[in-house]
């Protein structure tokens, strides 16, 4: 159905939307290039938000390069916009330039946009094809594909433990299990994510910033601390952070208007989300984040948090860095209860293991229902 040409001009779509990895966000990271005869005439990708889409880039390119991209294929790694956003459609883009072909890797996961863009074209007889390399797509926007889907953003929780998959010592001292290649590898999947979330107990125990450092980026993701009862320090590291340029989020669950007002006055945003039992509301968060547009959750916290976004059915995967080490019995990675048997143990796909540094990175994620409809 493909030929050999076609993958290989996708793929170069694909590592094209590789590159707004850590800027695109609430977009989806999107690749396109324009060939004719076997020849790249132009390529772009998606640019950040309000500025121009993949498609309009590649455009730009081939006429600055003095192409006529009449007769040509665009391969798109995701269905172009077919709707008035921040930008115009992408589709009458397309068609005024005289596009012969259009390829994409999959459709758009909005459910009420989805094939529209591809009738459009095909409306105006265009040749269009749509499902090459679209797992790879998918995995690429795989946040984006969740907040279209499911309204609420894809969380992966990191984690860096001993082989025995201990994550703190019992006094709860953690820094540092892993190497620091597997550290600064931990920086780019933070940088990649449109915030990260962490719990009060960490945030007491190590004292984070939680910002990315060690690897390039022109936006920080923002930060979010679950603090039921509104413990967190004035005089925390990531309080003293709060609206240079890495925005805070305290989620609570008690109203203190004194506490609110002074965590407020140091640029902390407040969001009182309590469920039945005193602490924050998981699945409520969900959906918040959901509505305001963030597409990838990364979190790092304690094992308790962890447990509890596990129980809660909010998170995706898992993405552990395991050292060559064992702790014994000090703090799980992970706090819960064991299954009544094994039949009903938590069943995970291992998606992807890799050696970082000394260390193993392992990225594994839950296999059934949370990720229907995704994978
Ligand atoms: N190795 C690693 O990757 C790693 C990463 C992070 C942390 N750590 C270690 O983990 C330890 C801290 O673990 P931790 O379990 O105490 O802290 P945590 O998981 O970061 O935070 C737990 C706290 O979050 C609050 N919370 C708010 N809403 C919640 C909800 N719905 N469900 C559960 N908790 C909720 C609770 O306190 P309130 O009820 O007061 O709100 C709870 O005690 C430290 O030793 C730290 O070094 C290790």
């Amino acid at each position: 159905m493909f030929s050999a040409e076609d993958h290989n001009f996708m793929q170069r779509a694909l590592d094209l939307a590789e590159r707004g990895l850590y800027t695109t966000t609430p977009n989806p990271r999107v690749g396109c290039v324009l060939v004719r005869e076997n020849r790249i005439l132009g390529e772009g990708y998606t640019q950040p938000a309000g500025q121009n889409h993949a498609e309009i880039e590649a455009l730009h390119d081939a006429r600055s390069a003095g192409e006529d991209v009449r007769g040509s294929t665009a391969y798109v790694s995701l269905e172009p916009c077919s709707h008035f956003g921040r930008t115009p459609p992408c589709v009458n883009a397309l068609i005024d330039a005289g596009v012969a072909r259009v390829v994409a890797a999959m459709e758009d996961p909005n459910p009420l946009v989805s094939g529209k863009g591809l009738e459009i074209l095909r409306a105006a007889d265009i040749e269009v094809r749509c499902g090459l390399l679209e797992r790879e797509a998918r995995e690429l926007n795989i946040g984006f594909v969740s907040r279209m889907t499911r309204h609420r953003p894809w969380v992966r929780s990191k984690l860096a433990a001993s082989l025995d998959g201990q994550s703190a010592m019992p006094d709860g001292q953690s820094q540092w299990i892993t190497g620091e290649v597997a550290r600064h590898d931990g920086h780019a999947w933070r940088a990649r994510a449109c915030a990260i979330l962490t719990g009060i107990g960490t945030v007491r125990s190590d004292d984070p910033i939680l910002n990315v450092r060690y690897v390039e980026t022109p936006r920080q993701p923002a930060r979010i601390v679950l603090d039921s009862r509104l413990e967190i320090s004035v005089d925390s590291r990531i309080v003293k952070s709060a609206g240079l340029g890495a925005p805070l989020l305290v989620v609570h669950a008690l109203r203190n208007e004194d506490r609110e007002e002074e965590l407020r006055a140091r640029g902390c945003e407040l969001l009182y989300l309590p469920d039945a039992s005193g602490k924050v509301d998981l699945p409520a968060l969900m959906s918040e984040l959901g509505r305001r547009s963030l597409n990838e959750l990364h979190v790092e916290a304690g094992g308790k948090l962890n447990g509890a976004l596990l129980g809660a059915g909010c998170v995706d995967e898992f993405l552990v860095y395991m050292a060559p080490s064992l702790l014994g019995q000090a703090l799980p990675m992970i706090e819960m209860a064991a299954p009544a048997s094994l039949n009903e143990r938590w069943e995970l796909i291992f998606r992807d293991v890799e050696m970082v540094g000394e260390d193993l990175r392992i990225l594994a994620r839950l296999a059934g229902g949370l990720s229907e409809g995704i994978e």
